[in-house]
């Protein structure tokens, strides 16, 4: 690059790029690695660095003290047009050390060849100890007012908006494992408070697998890969973790949860989230109630189901990560609302019988709704991963004043844990003055020096009382919003490492919860059981699970029995009489389909004019279309994304086929599913797999035109959820009320009530 060239201004070069590659590349479809199309020839005429994609946002640029500074958010990026060292000075060659003559060596002095080695030595900091794997995304909370009588925490007020971080994650892989293996999700939200950051640390399932926080490390030992032979990875089917769980009963219902349909969700945008401790609310005038947060997503709880997941993993492991910034990229904003449980703030610190302080146990929706307090809306998706997802760093004890703590042990243990982990994975104490982590509210802590300190701290003197600094900072009083520790009495007693006698009960709310799904749910509950504990090693563990199968149901242990070939024991404690929850089934309603991809198989000698019609139907309806072809490139003037040798069923919620497209050359029988049969020879074996597959996933199916033949071909054409029309807007039509149930239910065969 000639360095004597005036910089070009961003926006020109970004218009010339775009320009160049008109008509051929499809912004409306997400998922384009960049702000502009690159050009085939490397650019060489220095401009300012490229703007973030029009969808991505950064954490607002505040001082580490938690002022505004007015920059914008790319002022924490890269600038200028030239490359420099990490001191500013610009540098003329990057591709080659200094050597004492061009056969070397290579000089101590080359300070540019250390600098960058060193760095990149050292790119790497620990992964979180749980929770690794995880995407984030940036958004806003809007406040309905509804919780003003119950809490004085000012964003909560009615209108008020917070801006706010959201990292979803998986718990057991590490970081670079897939997305949809049957796991527990995280669902953590920072929001960033004008009276301090609120962390809201939350899970996809409202119980969690132990009553007491010092069990934590055991239950994470037994369900992370053997110690020994660091096998498997991210997955609970396996022998440490079922020694555990059926050892330790508390965790059954957890463990049950793990097994339905929500340890396997569709998306992230389709996962209730729960607080699920009870935490303690209080009002300006002192009065106190206890509540359990949960977050209700606007599309409904959907899952995928097993096999999906398990393609999945192979053919898309950032499924997730990629469907969240997809849909955001997309305008298919995901949307929660917030809601609370309330109940009164009695000493028994129970409702209807329930112990609120035990987070094995939830309360049915039944006996107290869930009251919506609030929306969130995520509307940005992270300028830099590592910056912002991997650098936030949640604490349930980032509370405002109007929300407090309960007593419940595995909260009180977390409220250690998250900062002492929070030291190593992030390099020392400053880690709050991380652009991610900077409140929005005025900081005057009198925390000082730690490496990576990043503010300057004025005055001589970080001490109260002082009269050298004049007095500050001063303690707040009543009138000036301090957060004041609710004076809970706590009821003389001796110190003993023991739980309540309530804690014991850990079968009758799994029972509620198995009781509570429809056939369908309850099959797939079976069947995660089965291949669970088949993956097991050893019968004991396996007969020792039996065990507690047998306390929660009977039939639902017959059902695993049988599947391990192991026979059926007998309950040891009386079967709970329970009433179901219906509110805990995922089967039965409709939701809107925002952001679901539809899949259109085009042939390029169909109806293109009818799939250019669908395709603009698809984006007003607020979903994704994905042409699949024969070949990449363009199908008349319509841009390919997927071809029959990239793309796959598991990709898509829907299919429309718009012909039937005879065997690409590519189609040559090979040793793989998608070669397909040798009768397959009309229609392509791999169009042919997308139908099977999605038919077997129960996803609604559409044809018009030549796609009918497809159908006939693959043996489903007027099955339940397959439909034919005279044209594609027709098919869309009826497909996509078909989605609003998220899959055709009645096409999984359900062996028990
Ligand atoms: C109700 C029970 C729990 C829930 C809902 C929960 C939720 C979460 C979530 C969502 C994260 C990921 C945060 C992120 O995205 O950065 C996380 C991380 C973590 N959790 Fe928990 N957790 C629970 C119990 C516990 C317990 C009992 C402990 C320890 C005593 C614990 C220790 C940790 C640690 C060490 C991390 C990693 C934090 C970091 O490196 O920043 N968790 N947890």
């Amino acid at each position: 690059m000639d360095s004597s060239k005036p910089a070009k201004a961003v926006k020109d070069v970004v218009e010339a790029a775009a320009e160049k590659v008109a008509g051929v590349l499809t912004p409306d479809v997400p998922g384009a690695p960049g702000s502009a199309p690159p050009t085939v020839e490397e650019p060489t005429t220095p401009h300012d660095p490229l703007p973030p994609k029009a969808e991505q946002g950064a954490p607002e640029t505040r001082t580490p003290t938690g002022a505004k500074t007015g920059a914008p958010t790319t002022a924490n990026g890269q600038q200028g047009a030239f490359l420099t060292t990490s001191q500013g000075a610009r540098l003329r060659d990057t591709d080659h050390s200094l050597k004492a003559g061009p056969r070397g060596p290579i000089l101590l002095q080359d300070h540019h060849f250390r600098e960058k080695i060193t760095h990149f030595d050292h790119e790497r900091i620990p992964e979180r100890v749980v929770h690794a794997r995880g995407a984030g995304a940036h958004g806003l909370f809007t406040a309905y007012g509804t919780a003003e009588k119950v809490t004085k925490a000012g964003f909560l007020k009615k209108g008020r908006e917070t801006e706010v971080f959201v990292r979803f994650s998986t718990v057991l892989g590490s970081r670079g494992s897939a997305d949809t293996v049957r796991d527990t999700r995280g669902f953590a939200t920072k929001f960033y408070t004008d009276e301090g950051t609120f962390d809201l640390v939350a899970n996809n399932m409202p119980v969690f697998f132990i009553q007491d926080a010092i069990k934590f490390p055991d239950i994470i030992h037994a369900a992370k890969p053997h110690p020994d032979r660091e096998i498997p990875q991210a997955q609970s089917a396996h022998d440490t973790f079922w020694d555990f769980v059926s050892l330790h009963t508390e965790a059954q219902h957890h463990t049950m949860w793990n097994m339905s349909d929500r340890g396997i969700p569709r998306s992230y945008r389709t996962m209730e989230g729960f607080g699920v401790h009870t935490f303690r609310l209080v009002n300006a005038a002192g009065e106190t109630v206890l509540v359990k947060f949960h977050w209700k997503p606007k599309l409904g709880v959907h899952s995928l189901t097993w096999e999906e997941a398990q393609l999945l993993g192979g053919i898309d492991p950032d499924f997730h990560r990629r469907d969240l910034y997809d849909a955001i990229e997309a305008g298919a904003y995901p949307e929660w609302e917030l809601g609370i449980q309330v109940f009164p703030d009695t000493p028994e610190e129970t409702f209807a019988g329930i112990d609120l302080l035990d987070p094995t146990k939830i309360v049915p929706e039944e006996l107290a709704p869930v009251q919506p307090i609030g929306r969130l809306t995520l509307n940005r998706t992270p300028t830099n991963f590592f910056a912002e997802t991997e650098q936030v760093a949640f604490h349930l004890g980032h509370l405002p004043p109007g929300i407090d703590v309960t007593n419940d042990p595995l909260l009180q243990g977390r409220l250690f844990s998250y900062v002492d982990t929070q030291l190593t994975r992030l390099g020392g104490p400053n880690f709050s003055q991380i652009p991610i982590n900077r409140p929005h509210a005025p900081v005057n802590d009198m925390l000082r020096d730690g490496f990576h300190q990043h503010a300057v701290h004025a005055g001589v003197a970080p001490y109260r009382p002082n009269s050298l600094d004049g007095g500050n900072p001063f303690p707040a009083g009543d009138d000036e919003n301090a957060f004041v520790d609710v004076p809970v009495t706590v009821a003389e007693a001796p110190k003993v490492r023991a739980n309540p006698v309530s804690f014991d009960d850990h079968y009758s709310q799994v029972r509620l919860f198995w009781l509570s799904m429809s056939p369908v749910e309850k099959e797939h509950i079976i069947r995660a059981y089965t291949f669970e504990l088949g993956k097991c090693y050893h019968q004991a563990i396996k007969e020792r699970q039996l065990q507690s199968l047998a306390n929660i149901d009977p039939v639902l242990c017959a059902e695993i029995a049988t599947g391990l070939g192991l026979p059926a024991p007998q309950p040891t404690v009386p079967l709970a009489d329970v009433p179901p929850s219906p509110a805990l089934s995922q089967v039965g309603r409709e939701w809107p389909s925002d952001g679901r991809m539809v899949g259109i198989v085009v042939d390029p000698d169909a109806d293109l004019d009818g799939v250019g019609q669908v395709r603009r139907a698809v984006f007003a309806a607020g979903m994704v279309p994905l042409l699949i072809a024969p070949h990449g490139g363009l199908v008349g003037d319509l841009p390919v994304q997927r071809t029959f040798a990239t793309g796959r069923s598991v990709e898509f919620d829907v299919l429309l086929l718009a012909g039937a497209s005879a065997p690409a050359p590519d189609a040559i029988p090979a040793r793989e599913a998608t070669a397909g049969a040798a009768d397959s020879a009309a229609v392509d074996p791999r169009v042919l797999l997308m139908v099977e597959e999605c038919w077997r996933h129960a996803k609604a199916i559409g044809a018009w035109g030549g796609g009918v033949t497809v159908l006939e071909r693959a043996g489903v054409a007027g099955t339940p959820g397959v439909v034919t029309g005279d044209s594609g807007a027709e098919v869309f039509t009826a497909v996509q009320r078909l989605l609003a149930a998220h899959r055709v239910w009645e096409r999984f065969p359900a062996s028990v009530a």
